[in-house]
């Protein structure tokens, strides 16, 4: 029996004394006040045990992290037909690429880049009632928390400058993959983003994908195989043009954010969630990855 604890406090001791942290993201201006001290790492596991050290209660920008959450529940409306308006390979470019776009006439590479989720959100709009009321109780119901929010400034700040986000909904638009408005999937995608959970959130709204499909309260949100689905395209796209690297040093499905949270899962075994603000060049948590690096290193626990 491993003692998790033990683990991640040993972790979270080597990880603070790392010096170089990364950078905040400040693209979206709002990201840009957050203090890049901040670290936290939280597990919860398929026996009902959770494990927590540093900063894992404190909410967080969960920024990209809700592109699965957001698939998670298109596919659970749409089922196979999500993938006629999006593929499944990893796109080997930033998050943020639109070239690939254009080339491939308007079908995203994947869910897990920008372009890629505003087709989901698109799906999603024309599924809900009330779709950003909706999609928070969702995400709220998988977490068992109702205290999540949106960050109406994040959203805000992100509508106010997210041009390239306003290239690739134009683009899917022109290229008839979006039902609804580009101002109102640009809507409901900037407030997705801004989502605020912690780690401790983030590993009980993720426990569906380690429990085929099922949340923490057991009710089926996917079938065994869309689970397995959603987290095949994590582990090949959930990093974007370092999914590689995530893979080699990590070995786990998982999902980054310019928030600096990760979320990573082992099937039938865990859920880990990081929290760092410091990105690395490729916009992913600089100092979560190590951790979680040294996590599947400590523990031999990874898929591979
Ligand atoms: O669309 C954007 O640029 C942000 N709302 C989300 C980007 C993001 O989190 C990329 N992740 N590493």
């Amino acid at each position: 029996m491993r003692d998790f604890q033990a683990i991640l406090n040993d972790i979270h001791s080597n990880i603070i004394k790392t010096k170089d942290k990364g950078v905040v993201a400040s693209y979206i201006p709002e990201l840009a006040h957050v203090d890049k001290n901040n670290f936290g790492i939280h597990l919860r596991t398929a026996d009902g045990n959770h494990y927590g050290v540093g900063h894992f209660n404190k909410p967080f920008s969960i920024q990209s992290i809700s592109k699965v959450l957001a698939l998670a529940k298109a596919i659970s409306f749409k089922g196979n037909d999500v993938w006629k308006r999006v593929d499944v390979e990893p796109s080997g470019n930033p998050f943020n690429h639109l070239s690939l776009l254009e080339l491939e006439n308007g079908i995203p590479r994947n869910p897990l880049i920008n372009a890629g989720a505003l087709v989901i959100a698109d799906i999603l709009i024309s599924h809900l009632k009330n779709p950003k009321e909706d999609f928070l109780n969702f995400v709220r119901d998988l977490a068992g928390d109702p205290s999540i929010s949106y960050n109406e400034q994040v959203a805000q700040s992100e509508k106010a400058t997210g041009f390239k986000n306003y290239a690739a909904a134009n683009l899917l638009k022109s290229f008839k993959n979006l039902e609804n408005s580009v101002d109102d999937v640009l809507d409901f995608y900037f407030h997705q983003c801004s989502i605020e959970m912690s780690c401790s959130q983030l590993s009980k709204a993720f426990y569906l994908f380690v429990n085929k499909g099922k949340c923490l309260m057991d009710k089926a949100h996917l079938t065994e195989s869309q689970a397995k689905r959603v987290n095949a395209v994590m582990l090949t796209c959930g990093f974007y043009d370092e999914a590689g690297e995530f893979a080699f040093e990590v070995g786990l499905p998982g999902k980054s954010g310019v928030g600096g949270g990760i979320a990573a899962l082992l099937p039938n075994h865990f859920v880990i969630t990081t929290w760092s603000p410091g990105l690395n060049r490729k916009g992913n948590s600089q100092l979560g990855m190590k951790a979680l690096e040294q996590f599947t290193s400590k523990t031999k626990l990874s898929i591979f």
